[in-house]
């Protein structure tokens, strides 16, 4: 009888931990690595990795796929990219708990960042079991956000809560815990989460940390106030003790290109004081919301200012999808910042927008920090989403490992796997290593390239060989199976 049920051979390991590569066999039994390195014994099936590498299966530590997991579970998008574990409920955004106010609000808050989603459920608990049902085919694990407790408490009141209010969304943030989520997020640019003071937060921190889970917010601004959001979130980490994550981090708009610098060493310091601060990144200069939000957080002449195209709409497809805000406003002979109002309205505020607002060279230094770790950001809605949804992950390696020497391979592979897996208590995933769960990605290091492009954003990356999930091969000579032997990842 074969030792094992599945071996990689002939494979460059990576293993996830930043350790140099070597020459060796991946050997899989049942969910489990079963060991690393020189495996003599035969298994059921067989794989040459002809010399490629074998890593951890990515973990897509920023993904809005809450309603995407239920909704499309085989996944495509992320699976065809070597994510095996996508982190969803990031930027305060999310699909439970709801109610019915939250249900009235959900497509114009955050159907543009998430998609369709019937909310077919009430507690966080019913959610999680509903991903379990949809069997999506990559493992999924989920923050409670905060503006969905903030839209069933206080609907869009612009106001503190009161004790009683408070310890409703505590209430609810409990239970989302108890459930098994891994920590709290908050999206401070987007209603209702934007009214949200820092008190109100570190008090949520603190049932947070209490868990064991951890606090990741896009913060309150990424362009003038950059500093004081990267010391809001310093904070709140301080003061409750819960570790920080803050998301995409960036500096947006020509006026602060540079200040990723100064954020940068401000969070170094937080980290010399023992506070865990920890950032995502994506690894583009464009960045992708809602365009309502946008609208209302942006400041008059925006959309003269920043070159951004219409990613997805729910009624004028043709008309809208794709095309630059300014290029609507000629065609309509109009101001762009009219065009944006107009494309709001006749779309009853669900589009997403892209815009480019970043300098590569903050993306560059966030992406080679070494406390950084990648997040893709990624929409999953219809239309033409940002590349990011389906290029991120070999996008990092191509151009900060392959073309610019920026990091090594083995650092790349670290920000995907072992980094997240650690900072956001993911047991025993994350590293190549006998007896974790069996996540596994093959890739060929001189191949792999992201193809998504703004224009045609619908299209797979190249040189993914093979990617397995809980021991199951979901990616198979770069062709998805009918494998979805995902699951639902609660804390324990
Ligand atoms: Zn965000
Ligand atoms: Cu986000």
């Amino acid at each position: 009888m074969p030792a094992y049920d599945l071996i990689i051979r002939n494979g460059r390991i990576v293993d996830g931990t930043g350790a140099p590569a070597r020459d060796g066999a991946v050997a899989l039994r049942g969910d489990r690595i079963a060991a690393v390195g020189d495996v003599a014994c035969r298994a059921t099936v067989e794989i040459d990795a002809g010399g490629h590498v074998v890593a951890p299966g990515f973990i897509d530590v920023h993904a809005h796929d809450d309603a995407a997991v239920v909704r499309e579970p085989a996944m495509d998008f992320k699976l065809m990219q070597g994510v095996t574990t996508d982190v969803v409920g990031n930027c305060g955004a999310g699909v439970a708990p709801a109610d019915d106010v939250f249900r009235r609000y959900y497509p114009a808050g955050f159907g543009p960042i998430l998609g369709d989603s019937d909310l077919a459920w009430s507690t966080t608990d019913e959610y999680f079991a509903a991903v379990d049902a949809a069997s999506p085919a990559c493992n999924v694990a989920a923050y409670v956000p905060h503006g969905v407790l903030r839209s069933i408490v206080l609907r869009n009141e612009q106001r503190a809560p009161t004790a009683g209010e408070l310890a409703r969304m505590a209430g609810l943030l409990e239970e989302g815990m108890a459930a098994g989520a891994i920590g709290m997020s908050t999206g401070l640019i987007y209603p209702p989460g934007r009214w949200a003071q820092t008190d109100e937060i570190i008090a949520l921190a603190n049932v947070v940390a209490k868990h064991g889970g951890i606090y990741t917010s896009h913060i309150r601004d990424e362009g003038p106030r950059l500093l004081e959001a990267v010391q809001e979130a310093i904070t709140i980490g301080e003061r409750s003790g819960c570790p920080v994550q803050i998301s995409h981090h960036k500096a947006g708009g020509p006026a602060w290109f540079g200040m990723t610098e100064q954020s940068l060493a401000m969070i170094e310091a937080a980290r010399d004081r023992g506070v865990d601060v920890t950032v995502d990144v994506y690894p583009y200069v464009a960045s992708s919301s809602s365009l309502a939000a946008m609208h209302r957080a942006g400041g008059a002449g925006l959309w003269d200012r920043v070159p951004s195209i219409i990613a997805s709409v729910t009624f004028n497809k043709e008309k809208y999808e794709g095309k630059y805000v300014s290029e609507i406003a000629e065609e309509l002979g109009v101001t762009p910042t009219e065009a944006a109002e107009r494309v709001l309205r006749d779309e009853q505020n669900t589009p997403s927008v892209i815009m480019f607002i970043m300098d590569e060279a903050d993306v560059r230094r966030v992406v080679s920090w070494p406390h950084a770790m990648i997040g893709s950001d990624g929409l999953p809605t219809g239309g033409k989403p940002h590349p990011r949804l389906y290029g991120t992950m070999p996008r990092v390696i191509q151009k900060y490992v392959r073309e610019t020497n920026a990091i090594t391979l083995e650092d790349a592979v670290r920000k995907m796997t072992s980094l997240p897996a650690t900072k956001h208590r993911i047991a025993e995933r994350g590293e190549l290593r006998p007896g974790c769960f069996a996540d596994v990605v093959v890739f060929d290091p001189d191949t792999i390239a992201d193809v998504a492009t703004y224009a045609d954003p619908r299209q797979y990356p190249t040189g993914i060989d093979y990617v397995v999930v809980n021991g199951a091969v979901v990616v198979e000579r770069g062709a998805q199976t009918s494998a979805r032997p995902g699951r639902m990842l609660r804390r324990r």
